[in-house]
């Protein structure tokens, strides 16, 4: 078994950017269920009709649809060395199932990318995704505020927590990243 990472951290954070270089870096498979979940918006499949206006709001698409989509990835053989995930867990509920399916030692690090908020808009404010609107952030940043950001101290709790400082160039992050999981 190889390492079980989760990045952990706001809309904007730079989880996407960060888990896809650690996942290059040591050959797992990046996991990610926002990047699952525009894949079904594209491709017009059942799951992508239900998920897309609940995604283009800023909303939580419902834990039993993305909880399934997990749980099946991570049973795919190339998991079985390790991955990163990225954008769930994101909420209790979705931990917990986590840790039903893929046992208590399923995120060996939480990787939690810690920038400020006017930070996290400018850059949202940049990008352009269907979600980028100012009122999708505005609600995707409270959601984060009250259901995520709680898994910050269960993670922490569970001695599983590294913080990193997520501001400065994506190199930059990067290498912190990277100290942090040789230490
Ligand atoms: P998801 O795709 O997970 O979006 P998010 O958490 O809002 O995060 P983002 O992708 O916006 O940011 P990120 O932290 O990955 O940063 P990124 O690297 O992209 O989820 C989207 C939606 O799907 C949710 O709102 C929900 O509806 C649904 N969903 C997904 N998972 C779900 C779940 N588990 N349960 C229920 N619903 C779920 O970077 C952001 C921008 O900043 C980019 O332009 C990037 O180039 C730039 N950037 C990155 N790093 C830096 C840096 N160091 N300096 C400057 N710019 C940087």
């Amino acid at each position: 078994m190889g390492r079980r990472l989760l990045l952990l951290g706001p809309p904007g954070a730079g989880k996407g950017t960060q888990a896809e270089r650690i996942a290059r870096a040591l050959g797992i498979p990046h996991i990610s269920t926002g990047v699952m979940l525009r894949d079904h918006v594209e491709r017009g499949t059942e799951l992508g009709n239900e998920a897309q206006s609940i995604m283009e709001a800023g909303d939580l698409v419902p834990d039993d649809i993305v909880v399934a989509m997990v749980a099946e990835r991570i049973a795919e053989e190339d998991a079985a060395c390790g991955y990163v995930l990225d954008g769930f867990p994101r909420n209790a509920p979705q931990a917990e199932a986590l840790s039903a399916a893929a046992g208590d030692d399923a995120i060996e690090v939480a990787i939690y990318l810690d920038v400020p908020e006017d930070e996290l808009v400018a850059r949202l404010m940049g990008r352009g995704r269907a979600d980028d609107t100012e009122q999708a952030v505005r609600n995707r940043l409270s959601i984060y505020q009250e259901q995520t950001a709680p898994l910050i101290d269960r993670y922490d709790t569970a001695g599983a927590l590294a913080r990193v400082d997520g501001v400065g160039a994506m190199d930059d992050v990067f290498a912190r990243v990277t100290l942090t999981l040789s230490q």
